[in-house]
């Protein structure tokens, strides 16, 4: 007999967690998702621990009421502040991303130090410290509170005006700037560069070319996706296209459906089709 496809919840504060849907829709063909993004109620790179758990366990409870059977929180900073408040509230097994980005960092990193770019909230809660820590390495925190505004204005790359873009670069290089003051004050030598914030890898091109380049670049997103697979001896992967999507994975904002899909698919990669807009309150 064959099984039901198993349903996988994915969750965010709003589309980041799209770069991690993206792999996991590469790594588990079979499976079924349902992505909810909280878009009202972004960023919460900038809240308190006490807001990020009450909206991020809000979120968990609807995606295991939807029948969700694993949860993904593609957030670094709900994963960060939240992820024993989530696991506390719901029945199925959770993952967060701050271990496997950790896991991912661990695999590569020679001299051991590692430094990490993320929300504000990420970088106060120590969650990557802790778990760089817990692997035999440092990480040096690095918040880059402007880069969430700037991923979500669309001043990336892709933006047609060059002006804009600069404006981003400039940025980015700066917080890179204060990085590496930081770690030669604390006598580390970073040879990765995590990406903590499911935002950044909009910005890869940038930092492929402002990053020092002796430092490797990681996001979590690819080992999140391995481990939900072996966690769930599902089988691996080949491709996955727009049309399989749509039929693989329901979207749900908690803002307008319009600019889910305008924004959401330039994280996801594809057109996202139907949006369905849901209220979680304030
Ligand atoms: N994508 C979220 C993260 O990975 C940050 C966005 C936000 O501030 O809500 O931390």
């Amino acid at each position: 007999m064959t099984q039901p496809p198993v349903r996988i919840g994915v969750f965010d504060s709003g589309f980041g967690g799209l770069t991690v849907l993206r792999a996991l829709l590469e790594q588990l063909p079979a499976a079924e998702f349902c992505y909810l993004g909280d878009s009202a109620r972004l960023p919460y790179g900038s809240k308190s621990r006490e807001t990020v758990a009450r909206y991020a366990v809000e979120s968990a409870r609807l995606l295991e009421n939807d029948g969700s059977q694993y949860l993904v929180i593609a957030c670094n900073t709900a994963s960060a502040l939240a992820l024993d408040a989530i696991r506390e509230s719901v029945q199925v097994p959770v993952l967060g991303v701050i271990e496997t980005g950790a896991d991912s960092a661990a695999a590569v990193s020679v001299s051991r130090d590692v430094l990490v770019l993320a929300t504000d909230a990420t970088v106060q809660s120590h969650a990557y410290g802790a778990a760089c820590a817990e692997r035999g390495m440092r990480a040096l925190e690095q918040a880059c509170p402007l880069l969430v505004p700037l991923i979500e204005e669309g001043w990336t790359s892709a933006n047609q005006d060059p002006e804009r873009v600069a404006v981003t670069r400039r940025v980015l290089q700066l917080y890179l700037e204060e990085a590496a003051g930081r770690a030669a004050d604390a006598g580390m030598t970073p040879d990765t560069l995590l990406l903590g914030c499911t935002h950044y890898p909009l910005l890869r091109d940038m930092l492929d070319l402002l990053a020092p380049a002796n430092i490797r670049i990681l996001d979590s997103a690819q080992t999140t996706a391995r481990r939900v697979q072996r966690e769930l001896g599902a089988p691996a992967a080949a491709t996955s296209s727009a049309s399989a999507t749509s039929r693989r994975c329901r979207f749900l904002a908690t803002d307008s459906v319009e600019k889910f899909q305008s924004l959401g698919s330039r994280f996801l990669g594809q057109p996202i089709r139907e949006v369905e807009h849901i209220d979680l309150g304030g």
